[in-house]
């Protein structure tokens, strides 16, 4: 394992990741000439805080956890609409799943990302009761486009889009006030973390490069995951 292949880039490689997949969004959609389109799922996630993108500590709980479920929707609405387009057989006959032929791994590759799918969606449904029982409204789902056209792209989206929900949560997490709320914040956190670890494996990277990973602020998380949503 010793290839450049499998050496992770530094921190800022899913930003580079990012541009190239922006880059071939745009190529395939005009969707970055259309501000209107890519408004609704930016200004969500731009509802955290009265100040600047960034300033976590103007925001309440609940403007936190709205961000935090702006996150979630788009990984919960990703893993879905992988499992709507592929089958099983899809899954398992492709290159990436040759990694589990082991035979105590051999057709869970499917069952995995099942897990990761279900995952998502609990955390989105924790999170907008929770922020419900604050007593605010939890946002909505977007529109999201994600660009890949094969397993391999699959995973290495993957791959970024948790790492990027690790290092949210990590931005995060130090301005939640009530710490029931930060609890659950942090157990959502450590398994966003097991997924960042699974793609990581599945794309060929290390599993388990850094001992400190970035936190990121809201500016950073924009950056990254707006050219992913398209309202
Ligand atoms: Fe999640
Ligand atoms: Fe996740």
């Amino acid at each position: 394992m010793t290839d450049e292949n499998t050496v992770r880039e530094e921190s800022d490689g899913p930003l580079d990741f990012f541009e190239t997949m922006t880059e071939k969004l745009g190529s395939r959609r005009k969707f970055m000439g259309d501000a209107a389109k890519v408004g609704a799922g930016a200004v969500a996630l731009s509802a955290v805080g009265a100040g600047t993108a960034s300033a976590f500590h103007e925001s309440s709980d609940v403007d936190i956890l709205n961000y935090a479920l702006t996150l979630e929707h788009l990984e919960a609405t990703y893993y879905a609409e992988f499992l709507d387009e592929h089958s099983e057989s899809d899954v398992e006959g492709s290159a990436v799943a040759q990694y589990f032929a082991r035979p105590t791994l051999r057709y869970s590759l499917y069952q995995q990302i099942e897990d990761v799918a279900d995952h998502e969606a609990q955390h989105v449904d924790a999170l907008s009761q929770t922020i419900s029982d604050l007593g605010g409204t939890p946002v909505e789902a977007a529109e999201y486009t994600f660009p890949y056209d094969s397993m391999e792209e699959f995973v290495a989206l993957s791959d970024r889009i948790e790492a990027v929900g690790v290092s949210a949560y990590a931005g995060a997490a130090p301005y939640i006030e009530n710490q029931d709320v930060l609890a659950a914040a942090l157990s959502i956190h450590s398994v966003e973390a097991n997924h960042s670890t699974f793609f990581n494996v599945l794309n060929l990277q290390r599993a388990a490069p850094n001992a400190f990973n970035p936190a990121r602020n809201k500016d950073q998380v924009l950056g990254i995951v707006t050219p992913l949503i398209d309202s």
